[in-house]
């Protein structure tokens, strides 16, 4: 079996308002906002690089410098922490500082919000002729074998573009993109169809698009021609949608724990589960989360968390 090239560049749409979260985003960008104690953003870079990914392209908008300067070294910070003999944050600031030693990160303006599909088309000339690799930072997966390398994998043994999903009741997607798929090879699925945010009640299937693409060249030449679609934003899913039936599309059920850290329940209940899996933390938490349970008004069982 011949392989499709490795993937080796990776597009973070990082460009939006993140009108979800205001006020916290009014002058800070929404992809670093903590999980515990960690920028969202990360945990994205992270997977791509234990990915293979040797290129990542921070599509950005105004207001995101922080972004730039999370990736870069803080020489201030270091000194300061190096004259008080602080080893421990040291090295934590040089885990950081080391994944731009890994990857190399490169930043392009998104200069209207206008959408998915915009953002990612905004940095076409910077993958032109190669597949590449997207991530939503929003969405953060986490697991044994990173969630893009699965894709990667997928998408060189088929020579397909590859969209990760996961089977979610129907009552609980329509703020997804949603996959119709025919035949199947074991996790891998045939897309025939696909529609953004479907109207509620009118789901096609319960395959809901999370944030992990490889998109092949055909998905490109779509971008410069899709219309806006639903939102009155330009979307990725309709330009993959036009590839259908001319080039080879499939969906690719991972493994791994989806956290969707997009809306605030999410978010809230994202840091909740990750600080739980802290050592250190969950031994604070517990106790205190069981004196809000037996506290709280209306809550009735453990299972309300
Ligand atoms: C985007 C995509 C959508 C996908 C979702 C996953 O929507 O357009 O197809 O299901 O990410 O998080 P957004 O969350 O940006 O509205």
């Amino acid at each position: 079996m011949t392989l499709a090239p490795a993937v080796r560049k990776a597009i973070f749409p990082a460009a939006g308002l993140g009108t979800r979260f205001l006020p916290v985003t009014k002058a800070q960008p929404k992809e670093m906002l903590p999980l515990v104690d960690k920028p969202t953003i990360q945990y994205g870079v992270e997977e791509a690089i234990a990915s293979g990914i040797e290129q990542v392209i921070m599509v950005t908008g105004g207001g995101k410098r922080a972004i730039v300067d999370h990736f870069d070294r803080s020489l201030e910070l270091e000194h300061y922490l190096e004259e008080r003999g602080k080893s421990d944050l040291l090295h934590i600031l040089s885990e950081v500082d080391d994944l731009s030693n890994q990857v190399d990160i490169l930043y392009i303006q998104q200069k209207e919000p206008l959408g998915l599909g915009h953002a990612v088309w905004t940095a076409r000339r910077l993958v032109e002729g190669e597949a590449c690799a997207v991530l939503l930072a929003d969405d953060v997966i986490l697991g044994e074998e990173p969630c893009l390398k699965q894709l990667i994998d997928a998408h060189r043994k088929t020579g397909a573009s590859v969209i990760a999903v996961r089977r979610f009741p129907r009552s609980e997607i329509a703020r997804y993109g949603v996959v119709v798929t025919n035949g199947s090879n074991g996790r891998i699925h045939e897309v025939t169809d696909m529609v953004e945010k479907p109207e509620p009640g009118t789901e096609p299937s319960d395959l809901a698009i999370l944030g992990r693409y490889i998109l092949a060249p055909p998905v490109f030449e779509e971008l410069d021609r899709v219309e806006p679609g639903s939102g009155k934003e330009i979307q990725l899913t309709d330009a993959i949608h036009r590839v259908l039936g001319q080039h080879p599309v499939v969906a690719l059920e991972f493994e791994g724990d989806y956290y969707d850290t997009g809306t605030v329940p999410g978010y809230l209940r994202a840091n909740l589960m990750l600080a739980m899996k802290r050592e250190g933390l969950r031994e604070e938490l517990i106790p205190l989360l069981q004196e809000l349970l037996e506290t709280s008004p209306g809550s009735r069982s453990r299972r309300a968390l």
